[in-house]
């Protein structure tokens, strides 16, 4: 059998869950093509590494001991789809970069492990003939074509430690404790961690909020004799009249406002209206820090598995997918450009609603 040469590289965020990734994706290609038959090729920073030639050929020993280790051995970087296909001044084509840094190092196939970003820049360079995997990174859980992504349980594992634990001074201090959490576009870690973690109100980018019904529900629930509580704003949360704007039109008036996020505006306007004691938590970061959970290894050695099964079939072009409970593929042609927001319908806001949570609409 001839030698397969696979490069392997994470991109944007990092997050719990892509070492345990590479080791899946390594430990099954030794396992199905025989390590002798296999060289690992790892690039750093993502997509940056791979325009500038950051590469090297990786030992077995480089991938002992990863499976619990946070973040990524092979270091990311965030390199904006929009900029991929800009020719700078200085004339560097990055794409065409790209495909001679592959050919340099006699790449069989690319394996790019990331999120919505990762998955466009991988279809550009599927579609300019190179042999790519994509698999599935994120802790906002909003990539098309799969039920869940590696990183997103364990960020919920770690954002229902934090609401738990905000709940004591909540309670003690008779507050209302307002915890901004991460997910970029998408509410699905919020949803998740609101549930979990027992937050009385959720507010999430699909569903739009009225402050004045978020402010009457704290009150409302004061007066029933329950003054301390957790409201979990998602990062991306927006109010009905913000809903009404274009995502940029929205970011340049709460950049004139001094904002970046709803989530001290709606603490201070709970504070006023509802006039009981406020506070903002932003765990921001810790979100995706540290050791992937037991769900998230699985999760990941599933994932690496199947990519490991690809290579062999040489079936490239594909991003791997869990649906239900299969480890499954989508074209990256079909997942490209789109994500994957919280159903408003779906049955996991319908369970919320049921248990009497609110989303402020
Ligand atoms: O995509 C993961 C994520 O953590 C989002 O939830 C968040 O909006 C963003 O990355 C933060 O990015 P950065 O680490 O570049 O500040």
């Amino acid at each position: 059998m001839a030698k397969r040469r696979i490069g392997i590289l994470t991109s944007g965020g990092d997050c719990p869950g892509l070492n345990a990734t590479i080791r899946g994706v390594v430990r099954s290609c030794y396992h199905l093509m025989g390590a002798d038959n296999v060289e690992i090729v790892g690039i750093s920073e993502g997509f940056y590494g791979l325009i500038n030639n950051h590469c090297k050929a990786m030992n077995p020993s480089d991938f002992y001991g990863i499976l619990t280790r946070g973040g990524t051995i092979l270091g990311t970087k965030r390199t904006p789809y929009k900029m991929m296909q800009i020719v700078e001044d200085d004339d560097i084509d990055k794409v065409k970069q790209m495909k001679q840094t592959y050919n340099k190092w006699e790449l069989d196939c690319l394996l790019t492990l990331g999120g919505n970003g990762t998955h466009k820049t991988a279809n550009l360079l599927s579609e300019e003939g190179l042999n790519i995997i994509g698999l599935p990174k994120t802790i906002d859980n909003d990539i098309w074509g799969t039920d869940v992504t590696f990183g997103f349980h364990t960020a919920v594992d770690i954002g229902t430690e934090v609401i738990d634990r905000i709940h004591t001074t909540a309670h003690s201090h008779s507050r209302v404790m307002v915890v901004e959490i991460m997910g970029n576009k998408a509410g699905w870690l919020a949803l998740y961690t609101g549930i979990a973690g027992g937050s009385d109100i959720v507010l999430i980018p699909e569903i739009p909020f009225e402050p004045k019904k978020v402010a009457e529900i704290v009150r409302m629930r004061a007066d029933d004799g329950k003054p301390g509580l957790v409201i979990t704003v998602a990062e991306g949360a927006m109010d009905k009249e913000e809903a009404l704007l274009k995502r940029k039109e929205r970011a340049k008036k709460r950049a004139e406002a001094g904002e970046v996020t709803v989530t001290n505006r709606i603490a201070d306007f709970v504070q006023e209206e509802a006039k009981i004691e406020t506070r903002a938590v932003v765990p921001g970061h810790m979100l995706r820090g540290g050791s992937p959970s037991a769900y998230d290894r699985i999760l990941a050695t599933q994932f690496g598995a199947r990519a490991a099964a690809l290579v062999k079939m040489g079936k490239f072009g594909y991003m791997v997918a869990k649906k239900g409970s299969d480890i499954t593929e989508n074209k990256l042609s079909d997942i490209a450009g789109k994500s994957r927001l919280v159903d408003v319908d779906g049955e996991m806001v319908k369970t919320a609603r049921s248990i009497g949570m609110y989303f402020g609409d």
